[in-house]
């Protein structure tokens, strides 16, 4: 399976401390071999300030009780750092230990400068040095201790680019932390950073919104809104564009996100564009069996390439948890296009591609034409289910009008589920 493995290409628009749960998913599910593993982490962690931590992987990797001198001269740094930011971060600290002090500065966010400095002492230089505590702290490992003083050194900065890199800051630690909600307002202030500085080079601006897009996963997957805030972003044309040309992979996600949104069928038609003219530059077995179902109407290869999907979102970081959702709502799509495709189509024979008896089969077909999901009939005698119509158009009439439905079509069709799995 490590041939669908997207920790390699994901891993370089990821800051180092957001791949290592990765990589512990990745040791957890036995795709590589435990040493490899080992040996990955410890190349991540020796550059972080969490040298203990690599000390312990170095000598268990090698049997050893020894505490190599790279290490140790890195320890020597550490604590240098922090040495040499101790004097100026001080008043600031001292400053944000006192909640009083905090809640000033929640109120008033352009608080002057001029007040901080008479009253507590706090200059540009101890602003300064906030930031870099805080990425001390967070190469440390406390990333509590990094999103509370990112968050108060961006309320007081007034430098731009460091500004932004606070924001990304805060966004890996929250991720770190698991704040999925306050992740997710980053994400979302981040994006408008970004957005507005259309003078920076392009090629940056591209490698900017992959980071965007790649760091978002672990929000977006883990929200409850995540996978509508996924399509939003994703589908932005200058998003789009950052995939085809940066990030094919990420497709794989966008199109999981489409499969199991119901709300969004809207945007299927971009999925299939997009993961058709990808074709040839990415595919694995979720984009495959989008584009078997969707563009070419290969029923067997879709069904095939579901069984594969099973696997690849099993041992996909992001998408584990999404699996079932996805398995289901892949099925039903399935369902709904060999319908459309099929003037008459035997229930029995039905019941068997979708692994469920007849009976079940026939009670699911009822509700979904009872929904309009469905322009059919179902003849009992012959034991058939008879296509009213197969134009795509009107079917996508009919889809039109029960989007406007909203949530009472979302209502039914989970009943829908309901009565298929009774
Ligand atoms: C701080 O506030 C005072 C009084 O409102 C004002 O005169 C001063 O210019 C402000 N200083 C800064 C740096 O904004
Ligand atoms: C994290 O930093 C905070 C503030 O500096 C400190 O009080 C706390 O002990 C640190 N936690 C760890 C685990 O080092």
């Amino acid at each position: 399976m490590t041939q669908y493995d997207l920790t390699p290409a994901i891993s370089k628009h990821l800051d180092k401390h957001l791949i290592f749960p990765l990589l512990e998913f990745l040791g957890s599910k036995g795709l590589y071999d435990v040493a490899d593993i080992e040996a990955a982490k410890l190349a991540l962690i020796e550059k972080t300030n969490m040298v203990d931590y690599a000390v312990d992987i170095y000598q268990q990797l090698n049997q050893t009780d020894e505490v190599p001198e790279s290490l140790r001269q890195r320890r020597g740094e550490v604590v240098a750092k922090l040495k040499s930011l101790e004097g100026a971060v001080k008043p600031i600290t001292d400053f944000l230990s006192n909640e009083e002090n905090v809640k000033l500065l929640k109120q008033d966010k352009t608080q002057n400068m001029t007040f901080l400095q008479k009253e507590f002492n706090i200059g540009p230089e101890q602003v300064d040095a906030l930031y870099h505590f805080a990425k001390w702290n967070f190469e440390c490992g406390n990333y509590s201790a990094a999103a509370e003083y990112l968050y108060h050194y961006r309320t007081l900065s007034t430098h731009p680019e460091r500004t932004i890199a606070s924001l990304w800051g805060k966004v890996a630690a929250d991720v770190l932390l698991q704040e999925f909600g306050s992740a997710m307002d980053d994400i979302l202030k981040l994006k408008e950073m970004l957005d507005v500085d259309t003078f920076a080079p392009v090629a940056k601006q591209l490698q900017q919104k992959a980071w965007l897009m790649h760091w978002s996963l672990f929000v977006f997957f883990n929200h409850e809104n995540g996978l509508n805030a996924l399509i939003d972003l994703f589908m932005q044309d200058r998003y789009l564009t950052a995939i085809q040309l940066t990030s094919q992979h990420l497709l794989r996600y966008l199109a999981v996100a489409v499969v199991v949104n119901k709300r969004r069928r809207n945007v299927l038609n971009d999925l299939k564009r997009v993961v058709s003219q990808e074709a040839y530059e990415y595919s694995d077995p979720v984009t495959e069996f989008v584009r078997c179902l969707f563009v070419d109407y290969d029923f067997d290869g879709a069904q095939e390439q579901l069984a594969k999907c099973e696997e690849v979102l099993d041992t996909d970081f992001f998408l584990v948890a999404a699996k079932d959702a996805f398995m289901e709502a892949a099925r039903q799509f399935l369902f709904e296009n060999y319908c459309r495709i099929h003037q008459a189509i035997s229930i029995k024979s039905l019941s068997e591609k979708l692994n469920m008896d007849e009976e079940a089969t026939e009670k699911w077909i009822v509700n979904l034409i009872r929904n309009a999901r469905l322009n059919a009939k179902i003849d009992s005698k012959a034991g058939t289910v008879v296509m009213q119509t197969q134009t795509q158009s009107a079917y996508e009439q009919l889809l039109e009008r029960s989007r406007g439905l909203g949530l009472r079509t979302l209502d039914l069709s989970n009943a829908v589920f309901g009565a298929m799995r009774a």
